[in-house]
């Protein structure tokens, strides 16, 4: 099938890339002159596993790249939609791209064309676009608009669209149902998974994924309860956390024990400095404007980003109360992306607490495996940057892990402490056994644990940040 992607965003390059892996022809479209010409040279602009491959497997063959977003839609079947929808000053998702895409969309409709919202886009979005395209005067025969959400997550996104819990399909009419099946049918046949060139299969997989067909707005609100739910699980597994500092338990114990209840699962429950990213924040806050637009007054969700916004004010008291004054200390910080494995910044709460300290007179020496170019763009002149972690850690008053990096947790610890001038860990992330820590020499602080000292090192007096 031939398909149009308007946007070439995290979301659009990797459903892009996917599709044509998926044996369809696909057209990229983008507005961004520059962004294109480095796509077509075989630039990849973000970091994200297995895209490099795809877009080389692909370019220039069933993958194009155009400015031309008419002409896109007069050759393809499908035009799927993955602009951004950034917040607007009162937390509502702000729609004038897609409105924008939309009206041009109207303009290259010459016969019967689905029009799929792969965006976060409040319920009712489709009815908007609709509208919008039946404004410009196109034949209501001529299309349908369907939402087909995406829960691809950065840094594992190729692997999400290949291998997804389930695939959704918001359609109001049997024919446009028809058309998404059919992009889908590779994964939903199994057919896919037994090429030899597939992307490699992950741990957990329900192969062939099961295709969930339902109303147009019923798949708008799924995208926006599945994202707030998972904010939730963070924020509530965050306050337990809190509880646990207070009282001397283990959060990752209980995090265990509460895990592996069937009914309510191990994931998203890693407790640590707050959920970021451009996705989590943006949809707590648009769903609850949708919500309020509609009529209820979704508290929770007030409560789940004002637990995210405190997590990071705990952890900077944290910081204070192992370091006690901040003015010119030395600071190594590990990570700097908003989660491991991307190179993204976005409501990183990581550069977050970087500038904290820097406000507070810290001098930060930072290294990230992916996030420092873009992170420069930001702090440029303010914080050095290592070349590896042990570069970060020489000569610190301390380190402080803050992205969840498989690198950081795998540090070949005697190295560390030799490289720092004082042998302590402040640890966002949870990912060292503080036993382990001690026995090799460190203070290590981390989230919803005991603050830990070297043994044979009488427990100096450490606060845990609960008190302030
Ligand atoms: C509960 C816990 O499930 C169990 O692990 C614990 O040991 C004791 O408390 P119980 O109270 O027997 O068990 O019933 P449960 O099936 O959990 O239901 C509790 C209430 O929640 C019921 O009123 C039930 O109708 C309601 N419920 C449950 C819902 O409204 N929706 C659901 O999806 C599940
Ligand atoms: C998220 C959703 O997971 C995905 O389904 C949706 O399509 C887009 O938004 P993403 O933002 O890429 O994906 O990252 P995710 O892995 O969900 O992490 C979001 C934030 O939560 C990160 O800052 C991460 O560090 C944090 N997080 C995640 C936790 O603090 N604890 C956890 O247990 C999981």
């Amino acid at each position: 099938m031939r398909i149009a992607v308007v946007d070439s965003g995290y979301v659009g390059l990797v459903a892009g890339a996917c599709f044509a892996d998926l044996g369809h022809d696909v057209i990229l479209v983008d507005n961004d002159q520059p962004k294109l010409a480095a796509l077509k040279n075989g630039q990849v602009p973000i970091h994200e596993k297995f895209l490099p491959e795809l877009l080389s497997r692909h370019r220039g063959q069933r993958l194009t790249f155009s400015d031309d977003l008419k002409e896109a839609v007069h050759l393809s079947s499908a035009i799927f939609v993955a602009v951004g929808t950034p917040p607007t000053e009162s937390g509502e998702a702000d729609l004038s791209y897609v409105e924008s895409v939309a009206r041009e969309i109207s303009g290259g409709i010459n016969e019967y064309k689905v029009i799929v919202e792969k965006s976060t886009v409040p319920v009712y979005t489709s009815e908007w676009v609709r509208k919008i395209i039946l404004r410009s005067g196109t034949d209501p025969q001529s299309f349908d608009v369907a939402s087909n959400p995406e829960f691809l997550r950065e840094g594992t996104a190729v692997t999400d669209f290949m291998f997804p819990d389930r695939i959704v399909i918001g359609c109001d009419s049997e024919r446009s149902a028809e058309v998404l099946r059919e992009i889908y049918a590779p994964l939903t046949d199994g057919s896919y998974y037994e090429r030899t060139d597939a992307i490699p299969q992950p741990d957990r997989a329900s192969i062939p994924p099961p295709i969930i067909v339902t109303s147009t707005t019923s798949a708008e609100l799924m995208k926006h309860a599945s994202n707030a739910f998972l904010a939730l699980k963070i924020s509530f597994i965050n306050a337990v956390a809190t509880v646990c500092e207070s009282v001397g338990a283990n959060v990752n114990h209980v995090v265990h024990g509460v895990g592996t209840d069937t009914r309510l699962g191990r994931r998203f429950l890693n407790p640590g400095i707050g959920y970021g990213g451009s996705c989590f924040p943006k949809d707590v806050m648009a769903f609850r404007a949708v919500a309020r637009e509609s009529g209820y007054d979704f508290r929770l969700l007030d409560e789940v980003m004002r637990i995210n916004e405190d997590q990071r004010q705990r952890f900077l008291r944290k910081v204070r109360s192992v370091l006690w004054t901040l003015r010119g200390k030395n600071l190594g910080v590990l990570g700097l992306a908003f989660k491991g494995g991307t190179d993204d910044i976005r409501e990183s709460p990581a550069l977050f607490l970087v500038q904290a300290l820097l406000q507070e007179g810290c001098k930060i020496t930072a290294y990230d495996p992916a996030a420092m170019a873009r992170a420069e763009e930001v702090i440029c002149s303010k914080v050095q940057f290592a070349n590896s972690a042990y570069g970060a850690a020489h000569g610190a008053d301390a380190l402080l892990i803050l992205t969840e990096w498989e690198e950081s947790a795998n540090l070949d610890l005697n190295r560390l402490r030799r490289e720092l001038k004082y042998p302590i860990v402040i640890d966002g992330r949870n990912l060292y056994d503080p036993e382990v820590m001690a026995a090799e020499g460190f203070t290590y602080c981390s989230v919803g644990r005991t603050a830990c000292h070297p043994d044979g090192v009488p427990a100096a007096v450490l606060e845990n940040g609960n008190k302030a």
